[in-house]
């Protein structure tokens, strides 16, 4: 029999009973529905709503069913719906009457607005610590490679020369954004939406102050409509994973393209790779390509998210079930990769060797050519119609311009002398970019220092 079957004549259709029910996907938030209800007992107790004998029996009742949900011992029901009536029933069967009382002064619309919140905020805490691992992975493999020459692209042709370390210390700065939206997330989620009830509160004289203190927030929701209605702390929190989703999608292409043979600038642990089931030679970055491929799934639980809310009218909408199989496809995909990453960035190998040839070719070190002669007083353009010449004669003769004669130099301009060559040794190009940010190896060690204090200070804020 239904919780709410009094108004009923008949039981509901059982298909109907299958569709609507969440318990499937909301089970796993049994430990925050205890919590919460935890919270609302002892409220209930402390305001005189319920007799403090009762209050006490449904805690230690809450407990003793928290310890054998934890055990496995329990087996939730389809037909008690979803998490928070499995719950009620089960501590009814444990205590009578008692258990009837815990609903005083709430309805199951501001108990999974709760229940929600205290899920998303661990999950939210979860992702920032993994965040931080890879992180941690990053800087201590650029820390290895500040020597590692090797080109950088513009629209994926060789541009000009940086480090291994340089390049990649580009994607500590973007997690480092990403923890700080996940953080400013969390802020906005943490106020305590618990006796709104339906959504216009109640007429008892319930303490809502006390339960959002004992639940950790930073205050009440002020609004008993938006309280139950609120989901933009989800959307909020899917927008944050999806350019997290998309950071790691972009470093895995190139990671797929850096263990190719075209480019065998890293090599990817036996461990980290898997074979084909038919060409024996074949070994094949799977991790990164499937880390890419579930960026879709998270952009998907997005707009599931952002189209599910879109006409809701206030407040509590059966919709909004479908919120959690959403953000929870998104937690376990985003901790998944993340976890898995990190490893497969911690026992990748890089090719110094192949990462310097690759920047011996495709004249990366043009711009700094064309540099030598503006620093003698020649106009930048001149200067680059002069090289621009100089590279054509490298592609006829299959040279770099490393490899030119100094006659063949002074035939665009008789500016060039000896010291021409260290202007346009890589390894030259490379620490004369010393400027802030650049690719310098005591520029990027700057770079580093300044991550690991903002990695530090957000390890301090929390
Ligand atoms: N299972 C429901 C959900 O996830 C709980 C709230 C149900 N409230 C209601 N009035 N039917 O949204």
């Amino acid at each position: 029999m239904k919780l709410w079957s009094g108004r009923f004549s008949k039981d509901v259709d059982s298909e109907v009973n299958d569709f609507n029910s969440s318990i499937s996907f909301d089970g796993r938030l049994y430990k925050e529905d205890i919590e919460g209800s935890l919270a609302h007992a002892k409220m209930l107790g402390d305001c005189g709503i319920i007799n403090r004998n009762e209050s006490d029996k449904i805690i230690s009742a809450l407990n003793d069913l928290l310890k054998d949900i934890d055990a496995g011992k329990i087996n939730f029901s389809v037909d008690a719906e979803d998490i928070h009536m499995n719950i009620e029933t089960l501590l009814t069967e444990r205590i009578g009457d008692s258990g009837k009382r815990l609903h005083t002064a709430r309805s199951r619309n501001d108990q999974v607005a709760l229940d929600i919140r205290l899920y998303m905020r661990k999950q939210t805490e979860e992702i920032i610590t993994a965040l931080r691992s890879l992180i941690s992975e990053i800087i201590d493999k650029a820390k290895q490679t500040t020597d590692y020459v090797m080109p950088a692209y513009t629209h994926l042709q060789r541009a000009q020369p940086v480090t291994f370390a340089h390049y990649i210390m580009a994607y500590t700065w973007m997690l480092l954004r990403d923890i700080s939206r996940f953080e400013d997330c969390k802020t906005r989620m943490n106020f305590s939406p618990l006796g709104a009830g339906a959504l216009a509160t109640t007429t008892y004289s319930i303490d809502r102050e006390q339960t959002a203190q004992l639940l950790g927030f930073d205050g009440i929701c002020e609004n008993s409509i938006d309280a139950v209605s609120d989901r933009d702390f989800l959307i909020e929190f899917a927008a944050a994973a999806s350019l997290t989703a998309m950071h790691l999608s972009r470093f895995s292409e190139e990671i797929i393209l850096w263990c190719s043979s075209e480019f065998g600038f890293i090599t990817l642990d036996d461990a980290y790779s898997t074979g084909s089931s038919i060409m024996p030679q074949k070994k094949n970055p799977d991790i990164a390509e499937l880390v890419r491929g579930k960026t879709g799934r998270v952009y998907g639980s997005l707009f599931t998210l952002l189209t599910m809310m879109k006409g809701l009218p206030l407040a509590y909408n059966k919709d909004m079930q479908e919120d959690k199989e959403a953000v929870f496809n998104i937690c376990d995909t985003l901790l998944m990769c993340l976890k898995i990453f990190t490893p497969m960035l911690k026992t990748m190998t890089i090719n110094k060797k192949t990462l310097r040839a690759a920047a011996a070719k495709g004249f990366i070190n043009a711009t700094d050519c064309a540099d030598y002669l503006v620093k003698k007083g020649v106009p930048f353009r001149d200067a680059y119609k002069s090289v621009g010449c100089l590279v054509r004669l490298c592609e006829e003769t299959g040279k770099t311009l490393e490899d030119l004669t100094l006659e063949e130099y002074k035939t665009v301009s008789l500016l060039f002398e000896k010291d021409i060559y260290d202007a346009v040794n890589l390894e030259n190009c490379v620490k004369e970019r010393k400027v802030s940010g650049g690719p310098a190896p005591e520029a990027v060690l700057k770079q580093i220092k300044k991550a690991e204090a903002e990695l530090n200070r957000k390890e301090h804020e929390k």
